[in-house]
């Protein structure tokens, strides 16, 4: 979605039909879960702000997140229960960090800028259109092929090169194929020949320079290169260069893992599908360190635990896959990666990535041991001969993503209901459990509800509604996927009774005031098995 599509007001919601992003970007807007950020100054592209019902989604899925890996981690393969010790490392870092991690040589898409339609496009897009025409025609045959680069994701970029079956050789030794593409051919690439997407004539096309995607920033109070440093790109290397205090502070022993969740900043080329790629997100990171030999078992472990949660908050069934990265697909330091990914609906009928299972061995200490000068090796307590450097996997899932999975999963068409749709959120994430709603502001029902707000309020995130008829609550309920909703009547005060209101099968059953507590715990237990 453009800066300038998010910018304009939101528009009368009409009855939709099918489950379009246009309208879930909508609801959001107008039901308070995610702003385009700077809204009121026509926005920034690739930054989005969380309303508070987006927050408290949000919040919801992360605390589950930190709840299954830290608080309750799961029983291992050996039957002992599992020890993870979670970790807030900060944003920035000694930039030298980054450098060991390789994100500062690496961490780069080449760019060029058309100087006719003032266009940006990664280098290597434009290369592999070309290894795909075979030659450069400059009458404008490769001016029309080039029009889904505009669009194209790193994904959609990478499986296209597969299926054009570029040999192996061009891909390069490393795998890292923008990195490749720059040393190998892109100085052959002859740029003043191209007729680039949108453009009339050749030659537009800028050398292509390195875009890195880590933000800069400087520590102190002179800009000096001296003084350069970044904005973390992913929180999993705050977890590498604490592995060694948290082994000599925590009576950890290997294996066990270390938790993160946090921002995340990547000056993305193109960011794009709402909240899908954009420049400042969340992550939710798990470094699992263990023994080498013990690294496959662990691995396949990991792979079910997260498909277990995923399900847990909502998203399962035939819109999750678990895709194996082929053997060329694989960074060079990688084993194996599966990513989990989710059918959006601007990826359908294909999946995009919401989590990457990666097994890391142990590149990541070996770097920082590298560039630190600190021995990364764990010593065996119970036997100190032994040493080694324990091997990693790590499962990294966008805890931004994972909203938007939610959201679009959640997103129910339904003719039968006023908004023509509801939010099926699993009753963990629902931002809002209950709404309580007197039928008219008048004969002592507000005071009921409010009563009863009071208490529901001690254990719940519930609302009190009172304004507008009760069509319109109950639609705007459905709207913000508000599993319950207790309405107070007329009868209320004399038969001690309210209608609860069901959010799926819009059932409506009478249950007594005092038993409302009771009803919440059970139900939500219910609907959360
Ligand atoms: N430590 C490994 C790592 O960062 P990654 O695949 O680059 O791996 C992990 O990122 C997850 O972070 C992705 O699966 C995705 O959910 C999320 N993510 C990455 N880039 C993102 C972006 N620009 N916007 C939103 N989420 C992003």
């Amino acid at each position: 979605m453009s800066q300038a599509d998010s910018a304009t007001p939101t528009p009368a919601p009409t009855a939709p039909t099918t489950k379009d992003m246009k309208d879930i970007v909508a609801l959001c807007k107008r039901r308070g879960f995610i702003f385009q950020a700077s809204d009121i100054y026509d926005g920034i592209n690739g930054f989005w702000d969380f309303g508070p019902l987006g927050t408290e989604l949000k919040n919801n899925i992360r605390d589950l997140w930190w709840k299954a890996m830290v608080k309750c981690p799961p029983i291992g393969p050996d039957g002992n229960p599992v020890r993870i010790v979670g970790l807030d490392s900060a944003i920035i870092q000694n930039p030298k960090v980054w450098v060991a991690s390789g994100h500062v040589s690496g961490f780069s898409d080449p760019m060029t800028d058309c100087r006719e339609t003032k266009k940006r496009y990664r280098a290597d897009h434009i290369y592999l259109l070309m290894l795909r025409e075979g030659t450069i025609d400059i009458n404008g045959k490769p001016a029309r092929a080039f029009a889904f680069l505009q669009d194209a994701t790193n994904d959609e970029v990478e499986k296209r090169l597969k299926k054009l079956n570029v040999p192996n050789k061009i891909i390069g030794d490393n795998n890292d194929i923008s990195d490749v593409l720059v040393r190998t051919s892109l100085q052959n690439v002859p740029l003043n020949e191209i007729v680039a997407p949108d453009a009339k004539a050749p030659g537009s096309l800028t050398e292509p320079r390195a875009f890195n995607l880590l933000f800069e920033t400087h520590a102190g109070a002179i800009q000096s290169e001296e003084n350069k440093t970044y904005l973390r790109g992913e929180t999993a290397q705050g977890i590498f260069i604490n592995y060694k205090n948290i082994v000599d502070s925590s009576r950890v022993r290997i294996p066990f893992g270390i938790a993160q969740v946090g921002k995340a900043f990547r000056n993305e080329v193109n960011p794009r599908n709402f909240i899908f790629r954009s420049r400042e997100f969340e992550q939710m990171e798990m470094e699992w360190f263990c023994h080498p030999d013990d690294a496959d078992m662990w691995f396949d472990f990991w792979m079910e635990e997260r498909k277990k949660w995923w399900l847990s908050i909502g998203v399962g069934g035939d819109d999750i896959i678990f895709r194996k990265h082929d053997v060329d697909e694989l960074v060079f330091y990688s084993k194996k990666t599966f990513d989990v990914e989710y059918r959006f609906p601007f990826t359908a009928p294909d999946f995009g990535e919401l989590e990457g299972i990666a097994y890391r061995a142990d590149y990541d200490l070996t770097q920082h041991q590298k560039h630190s000068g600190t021995k990364m090796e764990y010593m065996d307590p119970d036997d100190n001969t032994k040493r080694y450097l324990p091997h990693v996997i790590e499962p990294a899932a966008g805890l931004t993503r994972g909203v938007l999975a939610v959201l679009c999963e959640a997103y129910t068409i339904d003719p039968n209901r006023p908004s023509g749709m509801y939010m099926n959120f699993h009753p963990n994430v629902a931002p809002i459990k209950a709404a309580i709603l007197p039928l008219m502001a008048k004969d002592g029902q507000p005071e009921i509800a409010q009563k009863l707000y009071m208490e529901l309020r001690e254990d719940y995130m519930v609302e009190l509604d009172i304004k507008q008829n009760i069509g319109k609550r109950y639609a705007r309920q459905d709207e913000i996927g508000t599993p319950f909703c207790f309405t107070i009547d007329n009868d209320t005060a004399s038969d001690n009774s309210v209608t609860v209101r069901h959010r799926n099968s819009m059932k409506q059953e009478r249950i007594a005031l005092d038993n409302v507590k009771n009803f919440m715990r059970e139900n939500m237990a219910k609907m959360a098995r």
